[in-house]
């Protein structure tokens, strides 16, 4: 190595890459030191016309000086892109008010500077992207948007629903209790008693919200997450109002023309209760190993509110009927845009997370 290198030309070397006082010096001494036709490109070039017992040393030698380069570069970079800063926000014309910079292409107003990741505009979650789209979609039709307690009683939470204290369905929503008696609900549905309380029918809501059960967490189960419970009550609601309005949303939220069938499923709270399956997207229908060689895929469970309900919610079950829903917000985004882990939600990768949301500036 030290035939190869002049002595102190490493030090220079490093100097030099101290000295770059902005952004474009330090481009050049870079292409000058590590560029195509660059110093250690020369140099590398050179090694094989050194004696054979010299070559592997100074191979590694001339590597081992790339490497120590490149990280004098990438270090003195981002001390430049720290002063700028510093010197940006220091300086009169920092103006807090401005939309915060998005890192890459299309980054909005012309700026030297990468953008620092604390400064960075942050990005939707996937599933409030969704649970966003849903609830336009569904006040677009008429619904109104209600949220509930996510510690909730006994009461609203399983018996109002037609689940008493001994019913087998209990055991399929393992409950984290409180001290004092109360849960954390296990699924949105307690907001149907909550909303039947409250108003007169006709009325069509949505709740969107979080939900808990002691899951172990596998790659489709958590412990924490998200639903969306709808509830229409009026007179004369039957199971074509259902399936033409889960329909509806289905395809806009899923950006695709679907076909819905529904298969019966039992919950309680409904009588008759489905699942509503859409045709599997993946294979047209046709049968793959995502629909289990169905053609079909599961997506929401659904049904006609049980007249118990509506007695429980104080509503006339002579008079009026209804239906109602139970969206898993978390399977419609995996669905929607075709992620098979449910864990990757709550895995806090930014950068996994940050591509779903599309606003552009
Ligand atoms: N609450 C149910 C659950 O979490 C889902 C559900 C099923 C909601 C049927 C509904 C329904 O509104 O009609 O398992």
């Amino acid at each position: 190595m030290t035939d190869l290198l002049e002595p102190g030309q490493r030090d220079a070397w490093l100097a030099e890459i101290a000295a770059a006082g902005d952004a474009p010096t330090l481009k050049d001494v870079e292409s000058r030191l590590l560029g195509k036709t660059g110093a250690i490109s020369e140099l590398l070039k050179s090694v094989p016309k050194l004696p054979p017992e010299d070559r592997p040393a100074a191979g590694k030698a001339a590597h081992a000086l790339k490497q120590e380069l490149g990280a004098a570069l990438d270090a003195r970079r981002e001390a430049l892109d720290a002063a700028a800063l510093e010197a940006e926000l220091a300086g009169g014309d920092f103006d807090p008010s401005e939309p915060a910079l998005r890192d890459g292409p299309g980054s909005g107003p012309t700026r030297s500077v990468r953008v620092p990741l604390g400064l960075r505009r942050g990005t939707l979650h996937p599933i409030s992207i969704v649970r966003n789209e849903l609830v336009d979609l569904f006040k677009s039709l008429g619904f109104a948007w209600l949220d509930g307690p996510e510690i909730e009683n006994e009461h609203h939470n399983f018996e109002a629903l037609n689940i008493p204290g001994d019913h087998p369905a209990r055991d399929s929503q393992d409950t984290f209790w409180l001290d004092d008696g109360n849960l954390l609900r296990t699924h949105t549905s307690p907001v149907q008693i909550r909303a039947m309380q409250r108003f007169e029918p006709p009325m069509k809501v949505i709740v969107p919200g979080r939900c808990f059960r002691a899951e172990s967490v596998d790659a489709s189960h958590e412990h924490t997450f998200y639903q969306m419970e709808g509830l229409v009550v009026g007179e004369g609601v039957s199971t074509a109002n259902l399936i033409h309005t889960m329909k509806t949303c289905l395809r806009e939220i899923l950006r695709r023309d679907i076909e819905v069938r529904l298969r019966p499923g039992f919950f309680p709270f409904v009588e008759p209760g489905f699942e509503l399956d859409v045709n599997c997207p993946f294979c047209s229908g046709k049968g793959c190993s995502v629909c289990k060689h169905t053609g079909w895929i599961e997506i929401l469970p659904c049904g006609m509110v049980h007249p118990n309900v509506l007695k429980a919610g104080g509503i006339d079950s002579e008079r009026y009927t209804g239906f109602a829903f139970g969206m898993g917000l978390q399977r419609v985004v995996m669905l929607r845009y075709g992620i098979d882990d449910i864990r990757l939600f709550m895995g806090g990768d930014l950068a996994f997370l940050a591509q779903f949301d599309e606003v552009s500036e």
